[in-house]
């Protein structure tokens, strides 16, 4: 599917539906520039700058009804009640839009994903870009898509990408107005035809939460400062590989900066490693694949699943090859998909 033309912006947040209820959708999306390290953590303010493709797969669908005369709010994820750190992140989230909103009421929130939770395939992303439209509708806050990237930021970085259709980069932000700068925008692509190929190795929740690996490289790997800096200047040549729609060249950085990432990780004290022996298989297949032809590149975020950037053409391919090479796992084609936006009618 070609990028352009796409929609960039999701639907501004309009009247909720007559019983209060405000139903949204958004889809995650795979960084090839990575966010990894945070500068504030309370404002989610990276270090580093990131660029990433919105999925068309794996759309997550967020209900939210105000409940004047609750005491409490109340979360359900996939049918069942929120606890734990997942329900604090969500208590925190409707917090801060009531701050924003000026408003008291407690809400009720009904979440429904469609990817593994906690495996690596960002479904934090989508569940926040969900979240942030359709709790803004919700307490009435009239925002533009900067603006609904900035709030879904909050809720998890990754998420501020996640507004938008296609390819976005999420900016670190400056240091004079951190929350006001760091925000995603849509990246203008030509001439490209993308797809990830995800292979899911192990859908399993994953050990330690991106956040807490995220602090501890941060803290303690030598290695994060240089990555860091290389990213600064991978971004810049993603940018230029994306405009002149150069997908080998945009192989080459994402999978080079992924590795570079794993490998900050793998320096923490102690050693962060989602990387698992299917991804290594994984790894390997694709360089095959490229040797045999099919150029075919490798990104791994914060668990062991590999999403393998080919043009679209090669999806297919690229898909049976990664199949063969891990029968117990499953393989999803995924192509560009569109930004966070509000669904009509309500729940
Ligand atoms: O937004 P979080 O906290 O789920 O962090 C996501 C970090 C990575 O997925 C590993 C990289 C990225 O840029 O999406």
């Amino acid at each position: 599917m070609p990028t352009e033309g796409l929609r960039t912006s999701p639907s501004r947040p309009c009247t909720p539906e007559v019983d209060g209820a405000v139903t949204a959708v958004a889809q995650p999306n795979i960084a090839l520039i990575k966010y990894w390290g945070k500068r504030d953590e309370r404002l989610v303010i990276p270090w580093t700058s990131s660029l990433s493709m919105t999925l068309d797969v794996f759309p997550t669908t967020t209900t939210v009804r105000l409940a004047p005369a609750a005491g409490a709010d109340r979360v359900t994820l996939n049918g069942r009640h929120a606890a734990g750190e997942t329900l604090r992140r969500v208590l925190d989230f409707l917090e801060l839009v009531r701050e924003l909103a000026g408003r008291r009421e407690r809400a009720v929130v009904d979440s429904h994903n469609t990817a593994p939770t906690g495996a690596g395939v960002a479904s934090s992303a989508s569940g926040f870009a969900a979240l942030a439209v359709a709790a803004a509708a919700a307490y009435d806050l009239d925002l533009d898509a900067t603006e609904l990237s900035r709030l879904a930021r909050r809720g998890s970085g990754s998420a501020s990408r996640s507004v938008f259709a296609g390819f976005s980069l999420w900016h670190a932000g400056g240091e004079e107005d951190p929350d006001g700068s760091s925000y995603a925008e849509p990246v203008p692509v030509r001439g490209l035809d993308p797809a990830l190929v995800i292979a899911l190795v192990d859908d399993s929740p994953k050990a330690v939460s991106s956040r807490a690996a995220m602090r501890r490289t941060v803290d303690t790997s030598p290695l994060y400062r240089p990555w860091a800096d290389s990213s600064e200047r991978d971004l810049i040549e993603m940018r230029l590989a994306l405009g002149r729609g150069d997908l080998d060249a945009v192989g080459e950085i994402a999978e080079r900066n992924a590795l570079g990432m794993h490998a900050t990780m793998l320096a923490a004290r102690p050693a962060v490693r989602y990387l698992s022996p299917g991804t290594l298989t994984l790894l390997d297949r694709v360089l095959r694949l490229r040797q045999e032809g099919t150029p075919a590149y490798s990104t791994m975020d914060a668990g062991p699943n590999v999403k393998v950037l080919c043009h679209s053409s090669d999806a297919d391919r690229v898909a049976a090859a990664l199949r063969d090479a891990i029968p117990s796992g499953s393989v999803v084609v995924a192509r560009s998909g569109p930004g966070a936006r509000l669904l009509s009618g309500g729940s």
